[in-house]
This record gives structure tokens, C-alpha cells and sequence, in this order.
């Protein structure tokens, strides 16, 4: 299958990147937690160079805690990186990110001290608007008295010695690998109308099939597990009342609403990259060759 999306703004992306990576302390940058490599886009890490980088594994709600506990660990390993699973809504997991990039950059953000000033980057739908509101918020929420002041278009005072861009930098997914492409569609990261429904649902059906199959058997009440994904997914249209006006399972609807279900984990925490092999049995290359 050939998922032909690709934006075309990496120009536009790389220049701003370019642009304001100087004038930052500390890129903040947010991951899908269910794919951490597929979701980051290797533009920045080229650009980056040492400035230092928190990378958020967001949606850490929705992601197997085991495998993100894993990912935490592959990316600390690297220089000048801290990693941080969480739940871009929930104030109590954001409010410990001030404390992280402060360990970061120690010069800066303290009292006496200039501000530390943070940029927000990552691909669209990883949650980069709600991990900036919920930021704002927190503050706001704290102090009490005022609300968090924009102190230029472009900036936030947390008023706790850090600045943050108000608007997030925008990375656009990598779509080179299929494999990469398949998780990120199955995310739901990528629009719905530039893949099939039923492929992307057959795939990933088949690597939950391996990965978590308990989930699969109790998620759609199976008291076996079908010996393919495509007769997973005819089950699961059939449970679900996806059937056409003759009584056949309408496949398209049985996959719209399994990824539905997926994206919302309704199944369960469920994780589609593991830092040390590549998830898609199809896929032969590991994240960190791949992305990272
Ligand atoms: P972006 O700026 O990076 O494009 O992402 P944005 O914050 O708009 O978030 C994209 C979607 O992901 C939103 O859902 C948002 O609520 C959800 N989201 C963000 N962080 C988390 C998280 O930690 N856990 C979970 N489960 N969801 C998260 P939406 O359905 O598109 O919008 P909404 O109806 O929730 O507002």
C-alpha cells in the first residue's frame, strides 16, 4: 500500500526552525507516546545540534506504560535529552515539566537569573496546542490573582522564570517509511482520507493480534482469536453491527469504527513502536535506524 501524503512545507518548517532555535534555551519537543520514533521528525534533531531538548511522551494515557517506561530510558540515554511521559491535559503530570527543563539548563530560569526560554515543536495532533494551554493554565491557576501575561506575540510568562512560545514549532510527519506511515495513520495523526481505513486497520489488527492479544479477546468479547486479521476484522464489524443491507460486514465501516475505538483506547494502553524492534512484522527497520 502506498500512502501518497506529504505535505510540502519542510522548507517553510526547516527556516523557522533556523530561525528561532537562537533565540531559545530549550526545545520542548512532544512525541506520540504510542509511537515515539514515528512521530518525531529527524529535521529537528539535525538542526538541534546540543541545544538541550525535552522530548514529552504525550497521550501517555493512551500508551502501554511498560514499552514508555522503556522509551524514557532509550531517549536519556542520548546528550543533552531528558524524557517525560505524559497526559498533556492533566495539570498535576505538566506541572513537573518546569522542574525537568530547569535541570537542563541550570543557568537560566532561576531567581536572579534570565529566563529560560522554551519552544514547543512537534508534529500536528501529538498535542502540542493542549500541552501549551495546560501549561499556561497551571499558572494561571496558581497564581490566581492574574492571568499568564504575553508579554510579545510570541511568548507566554509562565512567570516562574520561564518564557514559552505561544505558538507551537510545527514539524510535519515523516511519511518515507510505510511502516512509520501505517502507525502514524493508525494514530490517527495523519488525516483520515489519505489512507484506506480497512489496510491500516488490517495492519494494525495484525500486529495487536501478536502484541496484545489479550486486549484484542476481551476488547471484542472473542472467545478465540481468529486465525487472520481480516477475519479479526469481519468479527469485529459483525459484534459491532457493521453489516451491509444484505447482512454481510460492511469492512470500511468495521475499520473506521475499530480505529475509532483504538485512538480513543477503548481497547486498552496500547503502544505501536518498542524502542528495541520494529512493531509491523513487515517493517525491518528499528525505529532508532529509522527516525531517530
Ligand atoms: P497539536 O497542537 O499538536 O496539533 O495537538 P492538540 O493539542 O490540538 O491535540 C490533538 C488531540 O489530542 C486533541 O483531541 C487533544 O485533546 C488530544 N490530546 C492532547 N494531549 C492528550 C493526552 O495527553 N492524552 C489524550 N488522550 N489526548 C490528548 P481532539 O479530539 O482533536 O480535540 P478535543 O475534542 O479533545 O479538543
Amino acid at each position: 500500500m502506498i500512502i501518497d501524503w506529504y505535505p510540502g512545507h519542510m522548507k517553510k518548517a526547516r527556516a523557522q526552525i533556523v530561525e528561532v532555535l537562537p533565540t531559545i534555551d530549550l526545545v520542548l519537543e512532544v512525541l506520540d507516546a504510542r509511537l515515539p520514533a514515528s512521530s518525531a521528525n529527524p529535521l529537528l534533531e539535525q538542526l538541534r545540534g546540543n541545544k538541550p531538548c525535552v522530548k514529552v511522551l504525550n497521550k501517555k494515557d493512551l500508551a502501554d506504560p511498560t514499552l514508555t517506561k522503556s522509551w524514557v530510558g532509550f531517549f536519556e540515554k542520548q546528550q543533552n535529552v531528558k524524557a517525560i511521559p505524559l497526559d498533556a491535559k492533566d495539570r498535576r503530570d505538566v506541572g513537573l515539566l518546569p522542574k525537568l527543563c530547569r535541570k537542563l539548563a541550570p543557568n537560566r530560569g532561576n531567581k536572579g537569573q534570565k529566563p529560560l526560554r522554551i519552544m514547543v515543536v512537534g508534529i500536528p495532533n501529538v498535542g502540542k496546542s493542549t500541552l501549551i494551554n495546560t501549561l499556561a493554565g497551571k499558572k494561571m491557576a496558581r497564581v490566581g490573582d492574574r492571568p499568564a501575561i504575553t508579554t510579545c506575540p510570541q511568548q507566554i510568562d509562565l512567570r516562574n522564570g520561564i518564557l514559552l512560545s505561544d505558538t507551537p514549532g510545527l514539524l510535519w510527519p515523516v511519511m518515507d517509511d510505510q511502516n512509520g506511515a501505517l502507525r502514524l495513520a493508525a494514530s490517527g495523526a495523519i488525516g483520515d482520507n489519505a489512507f484506506d481505513p480497512t489496510e491500516i486497520s488490517l495492519a494494525t489488527i495484525d500486529y495487536l493480534i501478536e502484541a496484545y492479544p489479550a486486549l484484542v479477546l476481551q476488547g471484542y468479547k472473542l472467545s478465540e482469536m481468529p486465525e487472520t486479521a481480516m477475519a479479526a476484522l469481519e468479527e469485529i464489524g459483525c459484534r459491532r453491527g457493521c453489516l451491509s443491507k444484505g447482512g454481510a460486514v460492511d469492512l470500511n465501516r468495521a475499520a473506521e469504527l475499530f480505529l475509532r475505538e483504538l485512538r480513543a483506547g477503548k481497547l486498552g494502553r496500547i503502544s505501536l513502536e518498542r524502542p528495541q524492534r520494529a512493531p509491523f512484522a513487515s517493517c525491518n527497520a528499528q525505529p532508532d535506524e529509522a527516525n531517530l
